[in-house]
């Protein structure tokens, strides 16, 4: 079974390859936190976990959800993640959380993908994101073929220092940083409810025509790069800055 959590559709894209390729069911694990029906899940076997790397680690909306769920102990647990440049310490934080369920920790691996963070950064023009996205196909299939015959994928050892200083800078980030006063809907804006739809924390409602943010945000920037009008814009960091569209935009599907 493959999970996943996306933004803005580069970690969908990555679960659903390593479905096709592995022939698992994939799932979105929204389908379970919007409802907050706890999911019990009961098939022993392969668990494969997808998702962005946020301030060097698992985006916590999945970490969270590993945590929240239930699932048969000893289930062989992969964890890839999607990254712009890293994912940090991801390897440590993922051992520790299999351990914490009593999963059998099978590795986790990075996979390279289009910058989406453009409240910060600014994502790479179409033909750079797609020779990015063509490179990751390649690893997509290596690592598929790794957990098709159940091999534990290496992966670097993160020394003390480096795990407890990154915990730090993330704790700070989350609490004082991932906040939505900054985001603000102009005068493009046409009253559509994509930004509504696309939130995977339900996090934006409409008010007189325009969205409204509540204080739920895990900043997965789908709202701003997915709006069909790009009329969000967060504080003076997103002006002029061309929107990510997910990797099926870039590849022209
Ligand atoms: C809040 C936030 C934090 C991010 N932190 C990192 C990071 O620490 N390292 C990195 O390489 N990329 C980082 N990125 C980039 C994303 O991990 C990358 O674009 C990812 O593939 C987006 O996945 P998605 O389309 O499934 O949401 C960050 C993006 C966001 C929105
Ligand atoms: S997606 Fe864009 S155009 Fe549609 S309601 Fe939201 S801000 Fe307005
Ligand atoms: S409000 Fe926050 S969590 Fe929701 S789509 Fe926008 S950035 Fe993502």
């Amino acid at each position: 079974m493959i999970f996943y959590f996306t933004g803005t559709g580069n970690s969908r894209f990555v679960a659903r390859r390593i479905a096709e390729a592995t022939g698992q069911p994939f799932a979105d694990i929204t389908t379970y936190t919007k409802t907050m029906e706890k999911p019990g899940f009961t098939e022993p076997g392969v668990y494969v976990f997808v998702c962005p790397s946020y301030m060097s680690a698992p985006a916590r909306a999945m970490t969270d959800f590993i945590e929240w769920a239930e699932f048969p102990s000893g289930i062989k647990a992969y964890f890839i993640v999607t990254c712009a440049a890293s994912m940090g310490i991801t390897p440590r934080v993922a051992s520790e959380l299999c351990g914490r369920k009593g999963f059998e920790f099978m590795g986790a691996a990075q996979i390279e993908m289009p910058q989406n963070y453009i409240a910060l950064f600014t994502t790479k023009e179409v033909e750079e994101n797609i020779d990015i996205l063509e490179k990751a196909e390649i690893e997509i299939e290596r690592l598929s073929g790794l957990i098709n015959k159940g091999e534990k994928l290496e992966c670097k050892k993160i020394g003390p220092v480096e795990y407890s200083f990154t915990k730090w800078v993330r704790d700070v980030y989350y609490k004082n940083f991932m906040k939505t006063t900054k985001f603000r809907a102009t005068d493009k804006c046409i009253s559509c409810r994509k930004c509504v739809e696309v939130c995977p924390l339900s996090n934006i409602s409409m008010k007189d025509g325009k969205p409204s943010w509540g204080n739920k945000c895990t900043h997965c920037m789908a709202c701003i790069n997915r709006c069909p009008k790009d009329a969000i814009e967060y504080g003076k960091g997103s002006a002029g800055k061309p929107r990510y569209k997910g990797p099926e935009a870039n590849l022209g599907k």
